[in-house]
C-alpha cells in the first residue's frame, strides 16, 4: 500500500532504559493516527526521532519512500514534516501575530503571504483579540493554539502533535479539534499523541498503542482500546 510514513524497527535507549524498543508502524496519507500509551511508554521519544530531535540507535524512517532517518528538523520541515511539542514553544517577547510571521518566513513565505496566512489563522484559531499581545502573555491554551498556527503557516504533509489537548480549556480543545478535522477533510495527515481517550476516539479512526517502548496495539481505535493487553497496560500504570 502507498504509505506516507514508514517507521521500521526504531529503537532508542537512555543508559539502561530502553525507551523505544523495535517500533514499526506505517501511516497512509490522509489519516489521523493516534499514538497512545501510559506515561513513559516512549511516545514522545518516537516523535523526537521522527522530527530529527533525537538520533535513533537503530531503525529507519521513510517519508513517501525517502529515507529521512537522522535528518535535521529544518530539513524535515522543508520535506513537510512539522512537530508540535508537549511543552509549548513560542517566542514569548514577540507578539502572537509576529510569531506566525516568523514561522512563515522560516518556511520561505514572503511578507505578503505570511501576513495573509497569519490573519486567516488568527481568525480560525480565535486569537484575533490577542494578536498584538506578547505571546508570553497568552494563556497556556492560547499558546498551544498559536503553536498550531505556527505549524500550519505552510501546511505540512505530516503534522506530529504531542499532547495538544493536555491542560487546555474545553473551549480551546474544541477549536483544536475543529482545526484538525477541517484539515483532515482537506486530506492532511496527522500523528497525534494524546491521553484524552474521548478525543482520540472522536478524531482517530486508527491508533497505535505503546507500552514499555513497544507497540502493543495497532489498528482500528475501537479495537485497540478493547484489546486486553492495552487495557492491562493502562491498569498496570494506575496500580503503580
Ligand atoms: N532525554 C532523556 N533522557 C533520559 N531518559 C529519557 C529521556 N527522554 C525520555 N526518557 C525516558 O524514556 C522513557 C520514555 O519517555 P517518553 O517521554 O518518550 O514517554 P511518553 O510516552 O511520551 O510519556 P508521557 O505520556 O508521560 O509524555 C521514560 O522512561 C523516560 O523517563
Ligand atoms: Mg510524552
Amino acid at each position: 500500500m502507498n504509505q506516507l510514513l514508514k517507521i521500521q524497527d526504531l529503537s532508542k535507549s537512555f543508559g539502561g532504559n530502553q525507551a523505544v524498543d523495535h517500533v514499526s508502524f506505517n501511516i497512509s496519507p490522509g489519516k489521523i493516527i493516534g499514538l497512545i500509551g501510559p506515561n513513559g511508554s516512549g511516545k514522545t521519544t518516537v516523535l523526537n526521532m521522527l522530527s530529527g530531535i533525537l538520533i535513533p540507535d537503530q531503525g529507519q524512517v521513510f517519508i513517501e519512500g525517502r529515507d529521512i532517518t537522522n535528518l535535521k528538523p529544518s530539513k524535515l520541515a522543508k520535506l513537510g514534516v512539522m512537530r508540535m511539542f508537549q511543552m509549548t514553544r513560542v517566542f514569548p517577547r514577540v507578539s502572537a501575530f509576529d510569531n506566525l510571521l516568523i514561522a512563515g518566513y522560516a518556511r520561505d513565505l514572503s511578507f505578503e503571504e505570511s501576513v495573509e496566512k497569519a490573519d486567516a489563522l488568527m481568525q480560525e484559531l480565535e486569537l484575533d483579540h490577542v494578536k498584538f499581545l506578547d505571546a508570553g502573555e497568552l494563556s497556556g491554551g492560547q499558546k498551544k493554539l498559536l503553536e498550531f498556527g505556527m505549524c500550519f503557516m505552510r501546511s505540512p504533509k505530516l503534522a506530529l502533535l504531542d499532547e495538544p489537548f493536555a491542560a487546555v480549556h474545553p473551549k480551546m480543545r474544541e477549536i483544536m479539534v475543529q482545526f484538525i478535522s477541517e484539515r483532515h477533510r482537506q486530506g492532511h495527515t496527522f500523528l497525534v499523541v494524546s491521553h484524552d481517550m474521548p478525543i482520540v476516539k472522536q478524531l482517530c479512526e486508527e491508533c497505535v498503542c505503546m507500552n514499555n517502548g513497544r507497540v502493543i496495539g495497532n489498528g482500528l481505535t475501537k479495537e485497540v482500546l478493547e484489546s486486553p493487553e492495552v487495557i492491562e497496560a493502562y491498569l498496570g500504570g494506575h496500580h503503580d
